[in-house]
């Protein structure tokens, strides 16, 4: 099994996957929030989140794709995790690059907390864009959750569109203090439903190593990129404790 972890930004290295090699892309970049993200529980971590204009976030997302692209296979899947700012820019440049008919699913991360505006419903979810590289060859095990009605008590049915799976609060095991850290049980299911077994995945912008970790629980090989040297050292420190 494969295990990278690099300090590096996502477009250096891009061109270093070996061509056809990687089964799925997940990327969780920066959202284009406009605010710097800071770690929690003492965690050093800091990354900065804001681009002049969205253009300019599409182009730097753009770039990044567009160069990691070659390395899929033609079975492979990508996710997006991006939110309301920016999902639907996102979408036009995966359509753009890979085609409208690449597109899968737009899946609702469903998370629960989190504070709320007087102004507007609560924002309570993140969206993932699920593409791949190929309609006809993409590779695809449907995920089961827990049903929840009371005649399909203790069984599990097909999961939809919308992932409800709550975000870490602060007494989670899992947390390690760095800023957006997702939850494992969500990147769970979308390795296993996006990933063969023994295939590879890529998180580009792996910060704290949550989808390093849960591929490699689910016998995956990961390649992770980050930008920031406290999240590349958080990585490790998980993956080595795993
Ligand atoms: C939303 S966070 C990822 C959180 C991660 N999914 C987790 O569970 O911990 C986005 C990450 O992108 C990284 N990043 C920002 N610009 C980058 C770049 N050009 N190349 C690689 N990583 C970058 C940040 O340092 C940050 O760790």
């Amino acid at each position: 099994m494969i295990l990278t972890v690099r300090h590096s930004d996502w477009l250096a290295s891009a061109s270093d996957i070996d061509r056809s090699s990687v089964d799925l892309l997940y990327a969780d970049p920066p959202f284009n929030t406009g605010k710097a993200k800071s770690g929690t529980r003492g965690h050093a971590a800091k990354y900065q989140d804001s681009w002049p204009t969205t253009a300019k976030y599409i182009e730097w997302l753009r770039e990044r794709l567009a160069a990691t692209l070659p390395a899929l296979k033609p079975t492979a899947n990508i996710l997006l995790h991006v939110d309301y700012r920016t999902s639907h820019h996102v979408r036009h440049l995966l359509d753009e690059l890979l085609g409208a008919d690449r597109f899968v699913n737009h899946l609702i991360w469903s998370y629960g907390l989190g504070g709320s505006s007087p102004r507007s419903f609560a924002r309570k979810h993140d969206d993932i864009l699920y593409y791949c590289i190929d309609p006809k060859k993409y590779y695809f095990k449907p995920p089961r959750v827990p049903a929840t009605s009371r005649r399909m008590q203790g069984q599990t049915k097909k999961a939809t569109d919308v992932l409800d799976i709550p975000s870490l609060n602060n007494m989670a095991a899992e947390r390690t203090g760095y800023p957006t850290q997702k939850p494992l049980a969500l990147l769970e299911l979308l390795v296993e439903a996006c990933c063969p077994p023994g295939g590879m995945v890529l998180d580009p912008c792996c910060g704290s190593g949550t989808t390093l970790v849960a591929a490699t629980r689910l016998g995956r090989s990961a390649i992770g990129f980050d930008i920031s040297a406290a999240a590349v050292r958080t990585a490790r420190k998980r993956l080595s404790q795993r």
